[in-house]
């Protein structure tokens, strides 16, 4: 008799698929020409077909994010591997890194920078809030840091920060710029080379809505520079910047083999790409100002209150909405799900339980969606308050 195990069971049976509406935070769900894409025949990485493609994403990337940069590459994996990757680039032991939280990517990017031993001073704003012009000012005078981190859009506080004037006051003080820009860029403008911002990064899943697994980044010629003189070396190597940037043909030369990249992500995001290139950026930023808007007036009229009061800084691709008191919030996500099929996101750090947040982004930011999690919800809520009479 062989001593070879069983196959699992759940392996002689169909997967069991359930379609929803993803309207949380992310990922969105993907068009059927991403998905499309996502399945068409493996490619090697170094193939001319497949670097031609890499090419086209880099030029997508380059125009979502309104950079010449030379510096333009997708890393593999999630937004975090990206923020790993500027983490582990821009910073050395000698540097400071100032880290404005505001939420939890704020508290995420801060975790990292301490786990490689480099000095991290915080300034805070609560979850809800963005930081203003002096307040960062006085940090940079204060800390002298070497990178500034801020979080463009942070899901779990639905704030949108602005930029303008940031990246020219790092200069000033000396330090470099990086931006996550995850859960908002593609919905919301951005000018990273106008704005002077030196680290610029992204997820696939949101408003580009492609299956996550490749992340756009880009360096600024600063940034660059850093990452050419530094005393130490990185201490990652699939993440250093110097053998992606060859990979993805940005030194002028010849492409090496780096690793396996996630090729069916990278056809995935060229169609991410493809779809906003079509659309044109302003009118995407106009459809996600839209939708935004119809969604804050119907959470209003089925009397729910928004995290952000404040319009100018709400982030139009993910809502933060306030758990009414006596209401189970999770109660309600799970009605919605299972009546509905509509994923409803939850709070996220400080403010899980307190919150539920919408997304609205890309593929699925569509005065539709709006009409629907709006239904989903309300009933959510009218059925979960009559249960518990
Ligand atoms: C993920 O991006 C989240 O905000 O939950």
């Amino acid at each position: 008799m062989s001593n070879v195990s069983l196959p699992p069971e759940c392996l002689l049976k169909p997967m069991n698929f359930p379609h929803k509406v993803l309207m949380g935070p992310g990922p969105s769900n993907c068009p059927p020409r991403v998905l499309g894409a996502s399945a068409l025949p493996m490619l090697g990485p170094l193939h001319p077909e497949f670097t031609m493609i890499m090419d086209e994403v880099k030029a997508g990337i380059k125009y979502i994010f309104q950079t010449n940069n030379e510096w333009t590459v997708c890393v593999s994996g999630s937004g975090l591997a990206a923020m790993e990757t500027a983490c582990l680039n821009l910073l050395e032991p000698c540097d400071t890194a100032l880290v404005g939280i505001n939420g939890f990517w704020g508290e995420r990017f801060a975790d990292m920078v301490h786990r490689q031993g480099i000095d991290v001073k915080t300034i805070h704003r609560p979850t809800g809030e963005v930081f203003t012009l002096e307040e960062i000012e006085e940090a940079l005078k204060k800390h002298k840091p070497t990178l500034l981190f801020l979080t463009h859009g942070e899901s779990s506080g639905s704030t949108l920060q602005p930029l303008e004037g940031v990246g020219t006051l790092c200069h000033k003080y000396n330090c470099l710029l990086l931006v996550d820009s995850v859960a908002a860029c593609g919905g919301v403008p951005m000018f990273m080379d106008k704005w002077e911002i030196d680290c610029l990064y992204i997820g696939a899943q949101k408003v580009l809505s492609a299956p996550p697994g490749a992340s756009p980044i880009s360096f600024s010629k600063r940034a660059k520079e850093k990452v050419k003189k530094r005393v130490s070396p990185i201490r990652s190597f699939n993440f250093d910047m110097n053998h992606l940037a060859n990979y993805w043909a940005c030194d002028g030369d010849v492409r090496r083999y780096h690793h396996t990249g996630p090729i069916s992500c990278i056809y995935g995001i060229r169609e991410g790409l493809a779809v906003l290139a079509e659309q044109g950026l302003e009118e995407s930023w106009k459809k996600h100002k839209h939708c935004a808007e119809l969604l804050y007036e119907g959470l209003e009229k089925i009397g729910l209150e928004l995290l952000v009061k404040d319009k100018s800084i709400r982030n139009p691709c993910v809502t933060a909405v306030k758990v009414p008191d006596g209401v189970d919030w999770k109660a309600v996500i799970v009605y919605a799900r299972k009546t509905y099929r509509v994923e409803i996101g939850a709070g996220l750090g400080a403010l899980a339980g307190k919150v539920w947040r919408i997304g609205l982004m890309g593929y699925n930011c569509t005065p539709d969606n709006v009409r629907l999690v709006l239904r989903a919800l309300e009933e959510s809520l009218r059925m979960t308050r009559t249960a518990k009479l």
